[in-house]
């Protein structure tokens, strides 16, 4: 595991963005595993940027998101679908046909999780998947529990997440209880893992995700075994490692 650790969040998202302009670069038709949150919010506004200099093309890249929402639409404000049509795909040259992020209201959703997982190999696997992290150590939506999820699957989400999650909803009761996540296998497979985290309050947990003991109760633990895994941290996540 690499630490890179930066003075602040624009600092972050700068270097985020240029080790994903780097990738781009390198293999333009790369498959790219993608995020939502507040925190890759910058790294997209640098990644637009560098597309509206001309430093970087998205045409022939694939992208898969970690998760959705259970019961959102694609076209709610909420859904990370929106998210990621707001914040980067509409503002690039990506072709959305090669955009995908698991549906929140699919009749089958457990062929949908399968689906889905076959479309990630089909494509050839993850080149570089960007994560972000949750305060109880969660990627994606894994949440802390007794094993690492494998594949593609369904998840009740913990208060601590629906809480955390609420502060972008009009009141909590309208915050999704449930969502659809790659598994930690599914994210273990990409090539290359880009984690970001910033601010004091993600202090505790980096240090216990990535200074501590490798548990499915502490899901982003797992990425100490990951052998491609920088992690970029600002003054402050970085405060306690
Ligand atoms: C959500 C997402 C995660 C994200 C986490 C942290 O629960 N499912 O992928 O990493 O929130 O979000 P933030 O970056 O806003 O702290």
């Amino acid at each position: 595991m690499q630490f890179i650790i930066e003075e602040t969040y624009e600092d972050v998202s700068r270097a985020a963005a240029d080790i994903i302009a780097e990738q781009i670069q390198s293999k333009p038709a790369a498959v790219l595993g993608l995020a939502t949150g507040s925190t890759p919010i910058g790294t997209y506004e640098e990644l637009v940027a560098k597309f509206k200099r001309g430093e970087v093309s998205f045409k022939d890249i694939t992208t898969f998101n970690l998760d959705e929402y259970a019961g959102l639409n694609g076209d709610h404000d909420q859904s990370y679908r929106w998210f990621m049509n707001h914040h980067l795909f509409d503002n690039v040259d990506i072709d959305k046909v090669r955009t995908h992020v698991p549906s929140g209201n699919s009749d089958d959703p457990e062929k949908m999780c399968e689906d889905y997982e076959k479309a990630i190999e089909e494509a050839g696997g993850v080149d570089l998947q960007l994560l972000g992290l949750g305060h109880n150590g969660h990627i994606g939506f894994n949440e802390p529990c007794d094993e690492f999820p494998v594949a593609t699957h369904y998840v009740e989400l913990t208060q601590s997440t629906i809480e955390a999650n609420s502060r972008l909803f009009n009141s909590i009761d309208e915050v999704p209880t449930a969502a659809y996540t790659m598994g930690i296998g599914t994210i273990m497979k990409a090539k290359k893992v880009l984690l970001l985290a910033t601010g004091e309050g993600k202090a505790e947990i980096v240090k216990k995700a990535f200074k501590g003991e490798v548990t499915p109760q502490v899901p982003a633990s797992i990425l100490q075994s990951h052998p491609d895994c920088t992690i970029i941290l600002d003054k402050e996540a970085a405060s306690q490692l």
